[in-house]
């Protein structure tokens, strides 16, 4: 079979936008993602899509944020920064954990520190199988070991979360409760759209599974590599870094520059369910299998100039994010783009819009993370994962500063 792959900026933005190129990505990690929103294709995927869009209205997190986002995540670092000191993976799946699962309907019943790191252990399984492809442990044993995972899952969290919501459901439909009282989360979406989506218990396993990996992971990725670039700046240029750390639309920006050099999903794979021809003429016989090099495509000197160089302060085309693809396009772009981003605030915003900013979870966990004086643990220095071709950190050990 034939192999294309796309390292171009705009192949990459075009070919997300195709609807004949099916994702291929998650294929070997079936065990969680099969019939998960990112896998699904076409008309299934718009149904499932439609259902789920509801809950990440704009809006919805810029409210997140002025209402909660900031003391979770000053709440989260908080014992980290007493102690003196901390590992940004810890931290960051911490911080969005309690979060995902709240995006995904898994309820937390005690509230309780233990319950947040059992949900860290599934997620960190989940990421696993995911991401099979590229793993470099047995591919049998990981298998084996995500779905032991998704048992315990379902019968400690999934189980009781979903009766709860059956029940509101029913006093729902019998006019007891209103929609406000309905929780705004995937699993009651799927609930109630349950026979319109023709979906079945595994399914809703997966799915749920799938949200509670999809977003923790890539968001602890994003801020370890953000906290990393910013301190390597840092030493480069101390009085940009020091500017930027002061100005939460400016450490946006550093985020985003992180997004760009190091995508948490550096490749996307596609299909091809029928011949395709790009508009810079490269052609894709039907069947072929088609790389996006996202990483590669960040780095497109056409689009970026100085492409490998962290720059937070770039010029960018104006139809460009500043995270170039790191966020996917096209039908499966990701649904968490703002929270995990924010929306990108203007240069020298007015007051007023100053005020509308949502700068996204990754920029306000670095803010808080700078603010609170962290550099790298020099007696520990950061480590790679060593189970993963993927560009991760797999220990990010740091120190606080004495307040
Ligand atoms: C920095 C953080 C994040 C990054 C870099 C990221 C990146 C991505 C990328 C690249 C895709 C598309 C994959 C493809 O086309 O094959 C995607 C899809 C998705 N992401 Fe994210 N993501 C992040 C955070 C989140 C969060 C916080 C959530 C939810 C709470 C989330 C939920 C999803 C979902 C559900 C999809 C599938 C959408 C679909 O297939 O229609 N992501 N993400």
């Amino acid at each position: 079979m034939q192999t294309i792959t796309l390292d171009g900026y705009a192949d990459v933005r075009e070919a997300y936008r195709q609807h004949d190129l099916k994702q291929a990505l998650y294929d070997a990690g079936g065990v969680v993602m099969a019939d998960s929103l990112l896998v699904l294709h076409g008309g299934e995927h718009r149904r499932r899509r439609r259902v789920e869009n509801r809950l990440f209205r704009r809006g919805t997190f810029r409210y997140w944020e002025k209402a909660f986002l900031r003391d979770v995540v000053h709440d989260t670092l908080a014992p980290f920064r007493a102690a003196g000191r901390a590992d940004l993976l810890e931290i960051g799946y911490r911080t969005i954990m309690n979060l995902t699962a709240m995006v995904a309907g898994i309820d937390q019943p005690t509230g309780s520190p233990e319950e947040t790191d059992e949900l860290y252990r599934f997620a960190k399984k989940f990421s696993e199988g995911a991401t099979m492809v590229h793993t470099t442990r047995d591919p049998e044993v990981v298998r084996a070991e995500v779905q032991a995972a998704l048992d315990d899952f379902d019968r400690v969290f999934l189980q009781p979360s979903i009766t709860r919501r059956r029940a509101l459901l029913e006093r729902f439909a019998a006019g007891e409760v209103t929609e406000d009282d309905l929780p705004r989360d995937v699993l009651t979406a799927l609930l109630r759209n349950w026979d319109e989506l023709g979906i079945d218990e595994d399914v809703l396993r997966r799915e749920c599974a799938f949200y509670l990996q999809a977003g923790s992971h890539s968001t602890a990725d994003a801020f370890s590599h953000a906290a990393d670039d910013w301190f390597t700046w840092a030493q480069r240029d101390p009085e940009a870094a020091d500017r930027a750390r002061r100005d939460p639309a400016l450490l946006q920006r550093c985020v985003y520059e992180t997004l760009r050099l190091h995508p948490a999903s550096p490749v996307a794979q596609r299909r091809a369910l029928a011949p395709i021809t790009l508009r810079g003429g490269t052609e894709i016989p039907e069947g072929s299998f088609v790389v996006l090099d996202i990483a590669g495509a960040n780095r497109d000197a056409r689009v970026f100039e100085r492409p490998e160089e962290y720059d937070p302060m770039r010029e960018v085309p104006a139809d460009v994010p500043r995270w170039g693809h790191a966020f996917g396009g096209g039908m499966h772009a990701c649904i968490g783009t703002e929270l995990a981003g924010g929306v990108p605030s203007p240069e020298q915003p007015t007051p007023e819009q100053a005020h509308e900013q949502v700068l996204g979870t990754v920029t306000l966990m670095l803010d808080a993370l700078l603010t609170a004086g962290a550099r790298p643990d020099p007696a520990d220095p950061p480590r790679r994962d060593p189970h993963s071709a993927r560009d991760h950190f797999a220990a990010y050990p740091v120190v606080f500063d004495a307040p």
